[in-house]
């Protein structure tokens, strides 16, 4: 089966089924996504678009171009490829376990340390960690100048990394957010930056944006108090999925959490973490050791 969009600017690319299956192939191989076929419209239409941006005639030539390992190129077609949907203050529930629970006890048990580190693995363009930078600062005001608190922001996307740093959204993304939050943390743009919003620069020092792969080495230390990789691992298989997780859970201190999007869980025979709500997880103080290295 090929497919074809029957309209005359597109009429020339078809996408056969030796080309698809290349192409998922190699996108498995460098992210962990899987494709299939109910995909296939989809992976038709955003790397039409950069096939014809880089004018070449067919499918065949962009499959041919991808297969000389053009690093750039495999860059751009991975960044076609991702699907980055977010926003500000996504899955509400998240933010107020952080506020209500979380921070508190946090900013209790740490006050010798005064350190806290937050990790958004995925973070598409920023929506997310802004979003936890106003919820740590609303939440920690007097204490966050005494305090070292960090998040690390990542993704695999450079596109959307770029867009995250800087902070630029259009004026509409924070509608629905209170006006007392977009009065404090959004600036609002004029002549050309009309109807776009800026997000004040105190949210941006927390945060280090960085490309992470999460199939790759992770060359940060932890450990972390919270991570957040929130829809990201519905696009991998099984086995990815629970070697992240894994993942997730040596770089959490004991007691940190861990908290998934909302149509993701952990694997069935978890006994290594205890959920706190819902796609909510903290990690066991003192699991069975098989335990962890079964997950
Ligand atoms: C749907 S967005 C989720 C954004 C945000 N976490 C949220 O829930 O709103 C999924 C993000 O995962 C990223 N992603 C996909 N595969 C990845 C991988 N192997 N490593 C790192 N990021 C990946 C994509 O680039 C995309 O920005």
């Amino acid at each position: 089966m090929s497919t074809r969009v029957n309209n005359d600017r597109s009429a020339e690319f078809s996408l056969s089924e030796k080309e698809f299956s290349f192409i998922c192939k190699l996108v498995y191989e460098r992210t962990g996504i899987v494709l299939d076929e109910r995909k296939r419209e989809m992976v038709y239409r955003r790397l039409m678009r950069r096939t014809r941006d880089l004018k070449l005639a067919s499918f065949k030539a962009y499959c041919q171009l991808l297969q000389q390992n053009n690093e750039g190129e495999l860059t751009s077609f991975i960044n076609a490829i991702t699907t980055n949907l977010t926003s500000f203050f996504r899955e509400m529930h998240h933010f107020e376990h952080l506020t209500e629970q979380f921070l508190p006890e946090h900013i209790q048990h740490y006050a010798h340390t005064r350190k806290l580190r937050v990790w958004s693995a995925a973070c598409s363009t920023g929506e997310e960690p802004y979003s936890l930078a106003i919820t740590l600062l609303q939440s920690m005001p007097a204490l966050i100048n005494n305090w070292n608190v960090k998040i690390l922001a990542t993704d695999l996307d450079t596109d959307v990394l770029a867009t995250a740093q800087r902070g630029v959204y259009q004026a509409e993304s924070i509608k629905a957010l209170p006006e007392s939050v977009r009065k404090k943390w959004f600036l609002r743009g004029d002549e050309v930056n009309a109807g776009n919003i800026k997000v004040v620069q105190k949210l941006a020092d927390l945060i280090t944006f960085m490309p992470l792969n999460l199939l790759e080495n992770w060359p940060m230390r932890g450990p972390f108090d919270v991570i957040m990789c929130r829809n990201v691992l519905i696009y991998f298989d099984r086995p990815t999925q629970a070697k992240l997780i894994q993942r997730f859970y040596q770089m959490l201190r004991p007691g940190g959490i861990l908290m998934l999007g909302h149509s993701e869980s952990l694997p069935k025979d978890n006994t290594v973490f205890d959920m706190l709500g819902r796609t909510i997880f903290a990690k066991k103080s003192s699991p069975d050791l098989h335990t962890v290295e079964a997950l």
